[in-house]
């Protein structure tokens, strides 16, 4: 059974369809990785899936189980998480409180190990716990807003564009943490401009071009394909 199935998944905002029939489907042991132009639907497809969205028509089951229509914190409660493109962290709180407001759903208990496991995880969080969000740099922001996805201790986490705008050693470390959090068995969705950076760390992709499935493989086919070279990788 698959983690993440999304079928046929119509979708947009007021009259607008963005989405036209999207499908993916994400195992539990799998790094997965979304590419496509600007606008082609991307964070849409992760608005959907989480539930800030409702589809149209289609289908989202997660582990097995129906979930197309549940709103954002039932999903949540049920193992899916989810790190926005942008405003991914409360600005006037601290780095802290961002991370008790990431663990809201959990007790005291799971609150304390989720905190650790950030501080561990980013050693950088710790030294900063007590400033304000808004005074972190672009790197040391999407470790915070990851920590706090990972609080909820979910299956599936949807990573939307995490590089973006980071140095290049700063996104290194950011995939490297990526990847380890694949290796303690949680799902990962990438959305990433990087494309090759995060292919690199993936076993499959998926592109996406106005609202529709353009092509998919693994991610070696997708970083060999010359169509998708020229058109989507920058020709490289
Ligand atoms: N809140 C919104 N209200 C109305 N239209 C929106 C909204 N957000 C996005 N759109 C439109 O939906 C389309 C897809 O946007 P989306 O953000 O999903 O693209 P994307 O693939 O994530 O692009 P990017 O690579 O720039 O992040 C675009 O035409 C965009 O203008
Ligand atoms: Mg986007």
């Amino acid at each position: 059974m698959a983690l993440l199935e999304v079928h046929d998944v119509v979708s947009g905002y007021g009259r607008t369809d963005v989405l036209h029939g999207v499908s993916i489907q994400v195992e539990s042991d799998e790094i997965v990785t979304i590419i496509g132009p600007n606008g082609a639907g991307k964070s849409t497809l992760f608005k959907t899936i989480m539930g800030y969205l409702i589809p149209r028509s289609g289908k989202i089951l997660f582990a097995g189980e129906e979930v197309t229509a549940l709103r954002p914190n039932k999903k949540v409660e049920k193992g899916m998480a989810y790190v926005p493109q942008l405003d991914n962290t409360f600005p006037s709180l601290t780095v802290h409180e961002n991370l008790e407001m990431g663990g809201y759903s959990k007790d005291s208990k799971a609150l304390k190990r989720g905190i650790e496991f950030a501080y561990h995880t980013f050693p950088i969080l710790e030294e900063r716990k007590n400033q304000r969000a808004r005074t972190l740099s672009g790197g040391q922001r999407q470790m915070l807003a990851m920590s706090m996805a990972l609080m909820s201790e979910p299956k599936l986490l949807l990573l939307d564009e995490p590089s973006a705008g980071l140095a290049p050693k700063i996104a290194e470390e950011v995939f490297r943490q990526i990847t380890r959090l694949h290796d303690k068995g949680i799902g990962i969705v990438i959305i990433e401009q990087d494309a090759h950076r995060s292919l690199n760390i993936s076993d499959r992709g998926y592109v996406l071009a106005m609202g529709q499935n353009h092509f998919d493989g693994s991610a070696d086919k997708i970083l060999n394909n010359p169509q998708i070279k020229e058109a989507f990788l920058g020709g490289r």
